[in-house]
């Protein structure tokens, strides 16, 4: 079968490992530190804005703690978001709201956020669909104007950008996944970052117990090591030295990974452009630089769910991501959002991951061309 994602991990990572074993140190150390800088290196921030966590449903989950958000308060999703994304927000009491997206990009707009915004809203919690940036700069002035955080899961854009500038930076606070499904894969692990230290070092406490002291020989005092302080009821969501030993490897293979991406990508531009019964995702001009984390094609014939299964039978893979959260029972909405409900009927993310190999590209374009002739 051929994957929809896949990652792509070797030598370089195993080495790293075994470095992690016979140092003794497996726990959140000196890789895990060396991690932060580098990715805040990619980013173009500074080291101070950036900290590491075990994964970044961790991050959705701790922001709403990061930014003091109420039981009575409101927090916008757009409904083709991660589920991860819903949950943080009612398990801390919070109203859930959700929005429509733009039917082919499956991004959210400001319009649609206009059309749910009250003064009870006090987050935004978006996403870019498949790396591809929203109206983040629009958004972002929208709600500084109305003292709204925005909360952007950067998950699919680890390498993205919009302008040069790296998505997840233009908010109050970004979050990058490295699960196994993503593009830079560590196991798991995330990297958040904050457009403030004040921020950054107020999730550092709540990732960590809320110690206000360091632990183990971080903590410097002469006497009494052992004794703390606790300034909140924080988790303990916190990176390794054994995923930051497979991040550090990762993020050095990432413009290679993003090349083969992008490769297949425009392949896919190229060849399914000629379906007549397809449409691509929209085209967007050079000040957008996409991680390639999606490609998905739109059905018109109405026979997305057959093509799913054809493609599964002929060894192909495919799914959609991400299925509205306004249509799942247990959170309880009523509303309907048309754009979001026609993408996905008719939406189908098909393989893209830089294992491909020249004949499996092929092979998907042939068999999505042979079917409905
Ligand atoms: C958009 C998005 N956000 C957040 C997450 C959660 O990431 P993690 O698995 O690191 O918790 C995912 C995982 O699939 C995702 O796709």
């Amino acid at each position: 079968m051929i994957n929809v994602f896949q990652p792509s991990l070797g030598n370089e990572e195993l080495e790293a490992i075994k470095k992690v074993f016979e140092s003794n140190w497996l726990g959140k150390g000196k890789l895990t530190a060396q991690f932060e800088e580098n990715f805040a290196q990619h980013l173009g921030i500074s080291k101070s804005l950036v900290r590491s966590t075990n994964c970044c449903s961790e991050g959705l989950f701790n922001s709403m703690k990061i930014f003091d958000i109420k039981p009575y308060d409101e927090v916008i999703i757009p409904t083709i978001s991660f589920v991860g994304a819903a949950n943080a927000v009612l398990a801390n009491g919070s109203k859930l709201v959700f929005c429509d997206v733009d039917k082919r990009s499956l991004n959210v707009r400001l319009e649609d956020i206009e059309k749910v915004v009250t003064p009870k809203t006090k987050a935004i919690l978006l996403i870019h669909f498949g790396g591809i940036a929203c109206e983040i700069e629009e958004i972002v002035k929208f709600a500084k104007e109305r003292n709204i955080w925005v909360i952007e899961d950067s998950a699919c854009g680890v390498a993205s950008k919009y302008k040069g500038k790296s998505l997840g930076t233009f908010g109050d606070m970004g979050m990058f996944s490295f699960d196994a499904m993503k593009i830079l894969v560590a196991g798991d692990g995330s990297i958040l970052c904050f457009n403030n230290e004040e921020l950054a070092n107020k999730a550092e406490k709540i990732m960590y117990f809320g110690l206000e002291s360091k632990s183990g020989y971080s903590n410097t005092v002469d006497k009494k090591w052992w004794a703390f302080d606790v300034s909140c009821a924080g988790h303990r969501a916190i990176m390794n030295d054994i995923t930051a030993a497979m991040a550090l490897e990762q993020l050095k293979k990432l413009p290679s990974f993003i090349a083969r991406r992008k490769e297949i990508n425009d392949f896919y531009n190229k060849e399914l452009s000629e379906v007549s019964w397809l449409d691509l995702p929209p085209v967007v001009s050079d000040e957008y630089k996409s991680s390639y984390y999606f490609y998905w094609i739109q059905c018109r014939n109405d026979k997305r769910d057959d093509l799913a299964h054809y493609l599964r039978e002929n060894g192909i893979y495919t799914t959609f991501r991400y299925y509205p959260l306004h249509l799942v029972k247990y959170y309880g909405c009523k509303e309907h959002f048309e754009n979001a409900e026609w993408a996905s009927n008719h939406t189908l993310c098909i393989p893209v991951h830089q294992s491909l190999s020249d004949n499996d590209v092929t092979y998907i374009v042939e068999k999505i061309k042979s079917f409905d002739k």
